[in-house]
């Protein structure tokens, strides 16, 4: 029996046991005549994979694409103003023609990338390259050298946005992704390098890494949708780390709450779908909600029209420095860290 299927075949029966639990649990509920009470667990419902997209480099070659309209490789119009569109900015032509060409490996559907960008898929490419390059800035910044042995984790990877980017532009690195999403473990394995260790986690905090053993852990856009065991998953978090790694999560803040006004996409967004704020006792949306400062340090949006994976979370940095800084050190917060309206929070195992 090879590694992989040894691999496989416990993957599926700590899936089965997870479903199990799950079945259980329902049952208890319908026991105690609705919701128990207890926390909830869930595993998310695999499908099939769609066909992938070209590589970037086959996308800009076709003949509907600006780029070889022009005859010029010239991709400053996805920079958008953000932490990576400043990055992104300070990279010569040689650098990002270099980049394009390494990544020869497919794109994902939209569907397969968490719906990211919908049909801008040279956009998702670059929004991806962009947080490779601002994190890889980060850690230089922090005298981390980007070389072997330097193992890292994307969680929450999804399709590999940002990690396909590590897998392709370094070299000797350890390159682990996790995600809840099954389907998003599928399509990395099916489709991008082979260096990349993907696996499926629960949304109970657990890894499956020894204390004191990766450099580097970061999650976009994964925090602002944790509700439960947050501060268990940045103690899980602290645990795989090794004293001096550092960690990079992204939140949506106190900023990004103002910024929610009438066009913002996330306002629109939670005005016209069923959300309630639960802790607060917030049943309903409304402009003044959002006219307003944030209404408490940690608030948890939960669209009731689904029962899993359904929360946005919001932090006020105040929040971010009393309770994350119990287990790490801040060392900074970036703003515009993940499009426009996700600030990134970079933590310090000491
Ligand atoms: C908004 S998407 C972001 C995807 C990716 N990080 C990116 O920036 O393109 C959130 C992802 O986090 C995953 N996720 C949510 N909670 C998680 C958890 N507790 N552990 C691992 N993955 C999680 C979801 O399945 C989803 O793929």
């Amino acid at each position: 029996m090879s590694l992989q299927s040894i691999r496989k075949a416990l993957t599926q029966r700590f899936a089965r046991a997870v479903r199990e639990h799950i079945r259980s649990r329902t049952w208890l509920q319908a026991e105690a005549g609705g919701n128990a009470g207890l926390p909830p667990l869930w595993i998310h419902p695999t499908r099939p994979l769609l066909p992938p997209l070209p590589s970037v480099a086959q996308l800009l070659q076709t003949p509907d694409e600006e780029q070889s309209r022009s005859g010029a490789l010239d991709l400053s119009p996805y920079f958008e103003e953000t932490a990576q569109g400043e990055v992104l900015r300070k990279l010569s032509q040689d650098e990002i023609e270099q980049f394009v060409k390494a990544d020869h490996y497919p794109l994902p559907a939209p569907e397969d990338r968490e719906g990211y960008y919908g049909d801008q898929h040279v956009q998702y490419w670059i929004s991806g390259l962009g947080d490779y390059v601002l994190l890889r800035a980060l850690l230089w910044e922090q005298h981390v050298k980007l070389s072997a042995p330097f193992s890292l984790l994307d969680l929450g990877c999804a399709s590999g946005r940002v990690l396909r980017h590590f897998a392709t532009h370094e070299s000797g690195l350890q390159v682990y992704g996790a995600d809840i999403n099954r389907t998003n473990v599928m399509w990395m394995n099916a489709h991008l390098p082979r260096v990349i260790q993907c696996f499926q986690n629960t949304i109970l905090p657990s890894l499956p890494f020894g204390d004191n053993t990766l450099n580097f852990v970061y999650g976009c856009s994964v925090f602002t949708h944790i509700d439960d065991y947050e501060s268990a998953w940045l103690l899980e978090i602290r645990r795989v780390l090794k004293p001096g790694g550092f960690a990079f999560l992204t939140i949506h803040s106190e900023r990004t709450w103002k910024d929610m006004q009438e066009d913002h996409f996330l306002y629109k967004y939670f005005l016209n779908t069923p959300h309630v704020i639960e802790d607060l006792g917030i049943t309903q949306m409304t402009p003044e909600l959002f006219a307003r400062d944030m209404p408490a340090d940690r608030v948890v949006l939960t669209h009731t029209g689904y029962a899993i994976n359904n929360t946005n979370v919001f932090h006020t940095v105040a929040y971010i420095r009393e309770n994350w800084g119990r287990f790490f050190k801040i060392c900074k917060i970036i703003p515009k860290a993940h499009g426009g309206h996700q600030d990134g929070v970079l933590l310090l195992k000491e």
